[in-house]
């Protein structure tokens, strides 16, 4: 057999930008159901235009073997990540790639490390930056991840561990089941914080825009130590989550106030595969999975002085009761790091379980 003829690029046209954006199209498109790139997102991205770009030193990678593109990964610096954690990380992100291309693949990892170091990173990271980058899925293989989450194939993980990655970090996906008895058991949740003296609306309640902004300074504060955040501003969070504005997202997101002051944020969504995911005509997904039937709760944070206080539990109930009102049967409770435990006893505490498990990978060179 004759070997194949490998070729690693570092990509810089628009047309081939276009063509790194649509890999996944290769990779998944035989599956039932898929949540497709967002490809002019990306190219924004790969381009620059992007206004998170300026804190990032960014280079795409292709893989060709024999004149097919194979795979692709995008070598990051984030210099407002490396800065806060007072790190040298490097992100290998937007990492896809065919089956049975183990040198190309290979060659290409080789390649954006080289272009890391060359940078003065001491290490790699795959599979986790904030607003960038979701963890590997360990299960579920094959069937819809919750929202935003990858649903890559199996072979991913010998690829990675083939370039000397080690798993880093897990993550969990949780689902509660919205029964009655949940439904009464969030209502006493909200109860309690009510009693207690914790103001909950939703942020159509509270005003879009300026729920937007609390969610920004709230979860920056909330999440400074939570391992893999950077922090994000205003200005940058505005353009994302405005057009939101008249959507269910108003209504299922949330901000607790303790005398007047805002100590918490939610951020859910209503279920969006019947808008963003790629169905096959005929497929019904299970209605844990979507269909209309899985809302998903996104992001939670509460300000240090207000932990421990019940503030979370009432959030994500006010939430969930949200989702039930509006016909969603199922909720999420999205990725959470298997060692934090505040977070886990939040899920647990509103009947959720574990129904999905991710890795995030790093090499230390
Ligand atoms: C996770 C977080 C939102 C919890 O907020 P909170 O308002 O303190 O949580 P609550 O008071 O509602 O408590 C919810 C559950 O967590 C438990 N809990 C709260 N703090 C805890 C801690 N430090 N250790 C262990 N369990 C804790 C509570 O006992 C409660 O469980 P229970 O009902 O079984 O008693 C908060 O710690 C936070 O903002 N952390 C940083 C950001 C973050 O990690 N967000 C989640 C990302 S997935």
């Amino acid at each position: 057999m004759t070997p194949r003829r490998i070729r690693i690029e570092q990509l810089s046209s628009r047309e081939e930008f276009q063509q790194f954006a649509r890999l996944p199209y290769q990779i998944y498109a035989g599956r039932d159901a898929w949540w497709p790139p967002d490809v002019q997102n990306e190219i924004d991205l790969l381009s620059g235009r992007a206004r998170i770009t300026a804190h990032l030193d960014l280079c795409p990678f292709a893989a060709w073997s024999d004149d097919r593109l194979v795979a692709r990964v995008s070598a990051v610096v984030n210099y407002r990540y490396n800065e806060h954690w007072n790190e040298k990380l490097g992100q290998l992100i937007h990492f896809d790639a065919l089956p049975g291309e183990p040198d190309a693949v290979a060659a290409m990892l080789e390649e954006a490390m080289t272009w890391l170091t060359r940078r003065g990173m001491k290490a790699a990271r795959s599979g986790f930056a904030a607003f960038l980058d979701y963890p590997y899925a360990i299960d579920n293989y094959g069937a819809l991840p919750s929202f935003l989450l990858r649903g890559n194939p199996d072979y991913y993980h010998g690829y990675l561990k083939n370039a000397r990655f080690m798993t880093e970090k897990g993550q969990v996906d949780y689902t509660a089941p919205l029964t009655p008895d949940h439904l009464e058991r969030y209502r006493r949740m909200t109860e309690a914080a009510r009693a207690a003296g914790v103001v909950i609306r939703s942020w159509r309640d509270y005003g879009f825009l300026a729920a937007v902004d609390v969610w920004t300074d709230v979860t920056n504060a909330a999440f400074a130590r939570h391992w893999g955040w950077n922090s994000i501003t205003r200005e940058e969070v505005r353009p994302m989550l405005t057009p939101l504005q008249s959507t269910l997202v108003a209504d299922l997101s949330m901000i607790a106030e303790i005398d007047r002051s805002p100590v918490g944020a939610v951020f859910s969504t209503p279920d969006l595969s019947g808008t963003l995911a790629l169905v096959r005509a005929g497929v019904k997904l299970p209605p844990e999975r979507g269909g209309g039937a899985r809302g998903a709760l996104i992001n939670i944070g509460v300000l240090e002085a207000a932990r421990s206080r019940g503030v979370a539990r009432a959030m994500a109930a006010h939430s969930y009761l949200a989702m039930a009102r509006n016909y969603m049967r199922f909720a999420g409770y999205t990725l959470v790091l298997d060692d934090n435990w505040p977070s886990r006893r939040t899920a647990e505490s509103l009947g959720a379980r574990v129904t999905g498990n991710f890795v995030a990978y790093r090499r230390d060179f």
